[in-house]
């Protein structure tokens, strides 16, 4: 069996392992009138808020839009995006930090999200995530890791290759699957969960 990584709190998955800072200041609601916003930010942010009944149930829309602008959940992000909903920074962060898919430090932005969970496991997902970790060892492009059920346990062992499901894959499509990740190539598209056959035969196009 592969050796497989864990955390600080002994998770196979990162979480909030840091106390809370009892003696900071508490959280204000930023300036919206000073704190400069970029364009493309600011207009993600309106839009998704405008497709909810109250601006808070936007927040996970809001927070993939600052992870798009920087790659990251950075500070400087959550508080433009804190300025333009009128929110205190803590409860963005609140919410960034619960989800696993926001990632509170710089990453690589091409993610592959290797399925961990029981299903996977059982299939051999350990051996999986240790394969593609050692395929991109440090590369700063690309943030592999494990993950706790994707959903996706009828095509284990499985990966969410920058969005796309992946599955099942073998030790031996390692190699090609890598190179599709670095070259930006469609990862192995015969066995993307968006291809198979369904009962709507359109789906695909959907
Ligand atoms: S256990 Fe891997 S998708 Fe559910």
């Amino acid at each position: 069996m592969a050796d497989v990584k864990r955390f600080t709190h002994d998770s196979r998955i990162p979480g909030w392992d840091r106390a809370a800072d009892l003696d900071k200041e508490p959280a204000v609601v930023p300036d919206a009138a000073t704190t400069e916003v970029p364009a493309e930010l600011r207009a993600a942010i309106e839009d998704a808020v405008r497709r909810f009944p109250v601006g808070d149930s936007a927040f996970i829309p809001v927070l993939y839009a600052v992870q798009e602008q920087y790659g990251w959940c950075s500070p400087e992000g959550i508080i433009q995006a804190a300025a333009v909903l009128g929110r205190t920074p803590a409860a963005l962060t609140a919410v960034a930090t619960f989800y696993d898919m926001f990632e509170m430090e710089p990453l690589g932005r091409k993610t592959v999200y290797v399925c961990t969970n029981i299903s996977c496991s059982l299939c051999g997902a350990d051996e999986l995530l240790e394969a593609l970790e050692g395929e991109f060892g440090e590369d700063p492009d690309v943030n592999v890791r494990g993950f706790e059920c994707l959903g996706a346990c009828d095509i284990a062992p499985m990966a969410s290759v920058n969005g796309a499901y992946v599955g099942p894959i073998a030790l031996n499509e390692v190699p090609e699957l890598a190179r599709q990740i670095r070259e930006g190539e469609d990862p192995l598209p015969a066995k993307q969960m968006i291809r198979r056959p369904c009962a709507d035969p359109k789906v695909a196009e959907k």
